[in-house]
């Protein structure tokens, strides 16, 4: 047993997505949340800089104590997890990509066509692709980058006639040229507007890997011993830039229950 919070981050509120789900099928777990809005979106920033400030925020994660990193951010997982995993190798540290890959190589076969989506970052550097075929070959997938989503959802711009039209600019074409069965939200932000992609393509079966980084977490919590019970830790969400929409989401999420909210900025050296 290992009452200390799971640390998460994210380049900023995409992350949060995955916690609805840890708090239904693992409710004792605590976390402490770091978001970095003050200088998201991180995906079409250098790797170098993806690494400096993933390296920042897992040191600021460490500092309190956490029992494991689990990066909710697909950018960060696909450019920074091996470096990370190797700083820091007396705590677990989990990244998005893999148990996505494991999921998609269990419900598709080779009549599927599988479209990945996510930041430029993490399709330019084919993480998806290379995470998949560990566990199966012989799959048809596609990727597109669709860098205009995040700043969108980061404004809280999700059911609103811009973001369709960004929609219908980065997946109209992508889904009918490349006969588009299933959809892959490869960004942690990207479930914010699964109900606006739904509306437009409502055949598509869609992998969200926010829920499925989930059994991951308890595999490797419950294999080390390390499941909390009966935690007092209070959930703690620190943010770079407490922006509206940040708080409105953790309200949303939360509601009802005990949590704090801090402020925390890093330099840029
Ligand atoms: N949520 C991050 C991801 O999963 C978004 C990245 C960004 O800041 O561009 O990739």
């Amino acid at each position: 047993m290992d009452n200390r919070p799971i640390g998460f981050f994210d380049s900023g509120l995409g992350g949060l997505t995955t916690i609805p789900y840890l708090a239904q099928y693992l409710p004792e777990e605590k976390i402490v949340y770091f978001g970095d809005t003050a200088r998201t979106p991180y995906g079409s920033k250098a790797v170098s800089t993806i690494r400096q400030f993933s390296m920042q925020i897992a040191d600021f994660l460490k500092s309190k104590n956490v029992k494991m990193i689990v990066i909710a951010c697909n950018t960060v997982t696909s450019t920074c997890l091996q470096l990370l995993k190797q700083k820091y190798p007396d705590i677990p540290v989990v990244g998005i990509i893999d148990p996505a890959a494991k999921k998609i190589a269990e419900v598709c076969t080779g009549e599927n066509h599988i479209g990945i989506i996510g930041t430029k970052a993490t399709i330019s550097n084919m993480a998806y692709e290379t995470a998949v075929r560990n566990y199966k070959t012989g799959l048809n997938i596609s990727s597109t980058a669709c860098p205009i989503f995040v700043p969108l959802i980061e404004e809280g711009i999700v059911s609103d006639d811009i973001m369709t039209l960004s929609i219908k600019h980065y997946l109209d074409s992508f889904i009918t040229e490349n006969s588009i069965d299933t959809l892959v939200l490869g960004c942690t932000h990207y479930p914010l507007i699964r109900k606006e992609i739904e509306k437009l393509y409502p055949n598509l079966n869609i992998i969200d890997p926010s829920k499925e980084i989930i059994e991951r977490i308890y595999r490797v919590l419950s294999d080390n011993d390390m499941l909390a019970k009966d935690s007092s830790f209070e959930n703690t969400f620190y943010a770079s830039d407490l922006s509206d929409n940040f708080l409105n989401m953790i309200n949303t999420i939360f509601e009802g229950s005990n949590f704090r909210v801090a402020f925390k900025s890093f330099d840029i050296k």
